[in-house]
């Protein structure tokens, strides 16, 4: 059995006023785990980013609880919280967030450059990188200049730069052709089979679920089904 990345139980979470509340999730219980490829999909306004983005720290459940590689994160301090994000979750969106002044190699470098690496060892990792992901001839390109499913492979590398376990992803074929959708599943397909790696991809997108090792199903803030394909 592959190993448990993200662990979660009765994950509730609100919006709004008590008096006019939405009820975005409404008691999620769900194990993520490493070396799959798991696909999150459902109907616009079901709570698919909700989740991801409690799984990614950036909003806190109301109630419930949540693990991450095993450690209860109601009880990590807002630092270790901050560290975990930084050094084991790489986050990828639907629009890249990619740096148009600097260079492909700097994009996926920045995480390293935020870390206080130097240049040059942050450059040379960058470059290994974007290697494995056949993008290194064009290291000194702007991103600018690459196709869309280019440059969301280069968004995949800059979340893939510090070794993280987890990988989060919103969207990350929905803005690309068929052809560079299945590209970037492949690569993404590859990171959990060949790295070990828990890759969650929040998707609409129909295309892409023979790539995917499990689909959870979520509907109005529940999940109604889950099938391991
Ligand atoms: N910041 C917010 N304030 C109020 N309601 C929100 C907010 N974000 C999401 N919602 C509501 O929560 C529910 C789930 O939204 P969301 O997680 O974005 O769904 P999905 O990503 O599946 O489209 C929806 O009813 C949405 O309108
Ligand atoms: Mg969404």
């Amino acid at each position: 059995m592959n190993e448990i990345a993200i662990r979660c139980k009765s994950i509730k979470k609100y919006y709004g006023p008590p008096e006019n509340r939405v009820e975005a999730l409404k008691g999620i219980d769900l194990d993520i785990f490493k070396g799959q490829l798991t696909l999150l999909v459902g109907p616009s306004g079901s709570g698919k980013t909700t989740l991801l983005s409690i799984f990614a720290n950036i909003l806190t459940p109301d109630e419930g609880q949540l693990w991450l590689l095993g450690k209860d994160t109601s009880k990590m301090s807002e630092k270790e919280k901050t560290n975990f994000c930084k050094d084991q979750l790489g986050i990828v969106f639907q629009s890249y967030f990619l740096v148009p002044s600097l260079n492909l190699a700097d994009n996926v470098a920045l995480p390293l450059l935020i870390d206080g690496i130097s240049q040059k060892e942050a450059q040379k990792r960058a470059i290994e990188m974007l290697k494995r992901f056949h993008l290194d001839q064009r290291y000194l390109s702007s991103p600018t200049l690459l196709s869309k499913g280019q440059q969301q492979r280069v968004a995949i590398a800059r979340a893939m730069i510090k070794d993280a376990s987890i990988i989060l992803c919103d969207e990350p074929t929905s803005s690309l052709d068929h052809t560079a959708g299945m590209e970037v599943m492949a690569l993404l397909r590859n990171l959990a089979k060949d790295f070990s790696k828990a890759v969650l991809v929040v998707t609409h997108d129909h295309r892409i679920f023979e790539c995917a090792d499990r689909v959870v199903n979520i509907d109005d803030g529940q999940i109604i089904e889950d099938e391991t394909v």
